[in-house]
């Protein structure tokens, strides 16, 4: 039961964080010197990962090419005995064997894990989102990896939000199994607060197994067309599969978001001297 591939949708708009999301992928916005989705690829290879999928659509190609070696770039530093800085650009160009799929029209978060039916197969897997960057001392998706150990289940990570941001997530309903962890009994996308059956939210992380494929192919699209992956683990529910959730223990900013991006940067430069 060894979770070995992951798979990090980044073929949304970004359109939270426009203007600068009109030409720059959201997923390579800075944090520190540092693309967000560097972030979100540690995360998974500090968790054992070792096969990394890139959901990638229009105007993602930065993202490529920050993974990839840049022999030029390299030839350059080591030149002028700029070997630290080379080290750092090796060894990203090195990180982890990562591989692209395109998404040729933002149709949702579930058509995007759609289009990783084939990488995965028929493996259990991995879904890092790269709007959520996780710090923590085991890192988030290890947490679930765990969980999924133990059960053998679909796991979600999860969040005790504020009353106010419920209708920002997905929600979840269910059983609590232990500290932190619950048994899902019914999920809600963006409840309105007087209607949400609680604060718990789904954050971006899951542990995903095949049947998730099926479920995205059963359900019908929302009015704008658009496959949510909430409602194909709802169909998974219906289908008396077992989904258990996981609170993520760390700290969460949500970098789809000025104000999470910023808080973000803020927060990770404390120590850092300049
Ligand atoms: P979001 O809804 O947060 O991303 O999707 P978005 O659509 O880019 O953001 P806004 O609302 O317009 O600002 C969650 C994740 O799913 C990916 C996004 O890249 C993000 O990591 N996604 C979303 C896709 O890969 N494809 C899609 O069609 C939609």
């Amino acid at each position: 039961m060894v979770i070995r591939k992951a798979v990090i949708p980044a073929a949304g708009l970004g359109t939270r964080m426009l203007p600068i999301t009109k030409s720059m992928p959201k997923e390579m916005l800075p944090v520190l010197n540092k693309p967000v989705i560097h972030y979100v690829v540690e995360e998974a290879i500090k968790a054992g990962i070792d096969d990394v999928l890139i959901i990638t659509g229009k105007g993602k190609r930065a993202i490529e090419d920050y993974f990839d070696r840049s022999f030029e770039l390299e030839y350059y530093l080591k030149e002028r005995g700029k070997l630290e800085e080379l080290k750092e650009v090796e060894e990203i160009g090195e990180m982890v064997d990562i591989y692209y799929v395109r998404q040729k029209k933002p149709l949702g978060l579930g058509d995007a894990i759609l289009h990783a039916e084939k990488h995965v197969n028929g493996e259990s897997f991995a879904v890092l989102l790269g709007d959520d960057i996780i710090i923590s001392e085991e890192p988030g998706i290890k947490q679930l990896i765990g969980v999924y150990k133990r059960y053998t289940c679909t796991v979600l990570g999860v969040e005790e939000v504020e009353w106010s941001e419920v209708e920002k997530y997905g929600i979840i309903s269910g059983e609590p199994l232990g500290e932190g962890l619950y048994e899902v009994r019914d999920l809600v996308e963006k409840p309105r607060r007087e209607v949400a059956p609680s604060n718990i939210a789904i954050v971006g992380r899951y542990i995903l197994e095949p049947d998730i494929f099926d479920a995205l192919k059963a359900v019908k699209p929302d009015k704008n067309g658009e496959v949510q992956l909430t409602e194909g683990l709802r169909y998974l529910l219906q289908q008396q599969k077992n989904i258990a959730a996981k609170r993520i223990e760390g700290k969460r900013y949500d970098v789809g978001t000025l104000e999470g991006w910023l808080k973000a940067n803020i927060e990770l430069s404390w120590g850092v001297r300049l």
